[in-house]
């Protein structure tokens, strides 16, 4: 099937693109319980390179170049497996889930039942638990090529009650990269067997001067937000939905990371670890979440999707942790820009709806695209 595919795609487009094209895997290592990692290596013409790994569908690597053409790393991540199984791993570059960010006191009731999950952070579940969240379970690998495309779909069939979860949740997360235009794009789809919360997203920590270097303060960022959810102490949402005008929030109109955030240093979230509600021109298709500048590499991230909602979390509990290359990953150095339904859904009702039911399928894009800011 998949050879067909590749042959129709062949005759469309026209391209000399070959099952030599395919992307092939790498061995990346082995985890503590034995089980072998391997990582694909996805390029397009303009330069990007992202390498992704069957542990977690994990983004490990994604090189972008600068305004003088130098290619660099931009985000955070080990140079083995067990980097990623250490305690030193913030979910770097993972896919999260099954259900992203927190959910209150680790429990939720779903018709008539209610379930129990890890509780991982404070009194709090935190991106889908601690054995076998999406993040730290081995993923199966398939690579295509499609027309100037190249792509991984990863699988990944999570049992009926895996973390607590109910239902067999059946989900794929696809990773394309083309030459139309010069983005990494991430596809996630989820089909389940009973009644389920899901929220996914990926995890990438983003230093556009390259991972490692001192901190993103200086990056200038938009939000294309009017709202936010805000968090108790535990960073659960209170369930309100308000506006970031007067606030450290406003980030409607380009603005520098570092010059608003001690405003946020004596609160709970002790810097920006905020849920910003988008506003989508188009619901369910692909809107501006977040333009993410640097002015001193001059590379420049457009992240788009199909979300109601993106967490940007300023990297407030990175403390000097050794990551690639030996490169020290300090307090700040890098920002999440987590593309997700609203913290909590499954307990507020208020929120989008975060339950697949049996017979649906969840469908979420988002795109990462590099430019050269003008
Ligand atoms: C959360 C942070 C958390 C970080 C690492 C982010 O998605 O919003 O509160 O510290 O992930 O776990």
């Amino acid at each position: 099937m998949l050879r067909m595919i590749i042959c129709v795609s062949l005759v469309i487009f026209g391209r000399e693109l070959a099952a030599a094209d395919l992307p092939a895997a790498q061995p990346f290592g082995t985890t503590q319980t034995g089980d072998n990692v391997e990582v694909y290596t996805l390029r397009n013409d303009a330069g990007l390179v992202a390498r992704i790994m069957t542990r977690g569908a994990t983004l490990v690597e994604l090189q972008v170049p600068d305004a003088n053409g130098v290619s660099d790393d931009v985000i955070l991540g080990f140079d083995d497996v067990a980097g990623y199984e250490s305690s030193d791993n913030a979910y770097f570059g993972c896919t999260t889930g099954r259900v992203c960010n927190r959910i209150a006191n680790g429990t939720f009731a779903l018709n008539g039942h209610r379930y129990e999950l890890a509780i991982n952070n404070g009194p709090n579940h935190l991106h889908g638990g601690t054995e076998n969240s999406l993040d730290k379970v081995i993923w199966n690998a398939e690579p295509f090529v499609s027309g100037d495309g190249r792509g991984i779909v990863f699988q990944y069939s999570s049992p009926d009650g895996e973390e607590g979860y109910p239902g067999t949740l059946n989900v794929t997360v696809t990773y394309t990269v083309t030459n139309q235009s010069n983005d990494l794009k991430i596809d996630y789809a989820a089909t389940t067997d009973k009644a389920t919360p899901v929220n996914l997203t990926n995890h990438a920590y983003f230093n556009l001067s390259g991972a490692g270097a001192s901190t993103v303060l200086n990056h200038v960022l938009l939000l294309n937000a009017d709202l936010y959810t805000p968090v108790d102490d535990t960073l659960i949402p209170t369930g309100s939905v308000e506006t970031v005008v007067d606030t450290p929030l406003d980030f409607r109109q380009p603005q520098v990371i570092g010059n608003r955030i001690e405003e946020l240093i004596g609160t709970a979230t002790l810097g920006y670890d905020h849920n910003f509600v988008l506003n989508a021109s188009n619901p369910g298709e692909l809107n501006t979440a977040a333009v993410l500048t640097d002015p001193e590499s001059g590379r420049r991230l457009h992240i788009r999707t199909t979300e109601p909602a993106v967490q940007f979390y300023s990297g407030n509990f990175l403390n000097g942790q050794k990551g690639k290359g030996n490169r020290t990953y300090a307090l700040r150095s890098a920002l999440c820009l987590e593309t997700q339904h609203y913290p909590d859904s499954v307990n507020q009702p208020k929120f989008p709806n975060t339950v697949l039911e049996p017979g649906q399928r969840f469908q979420s894009s988002t795109v990462l695209e590099f430019s050269i800011a003008p």
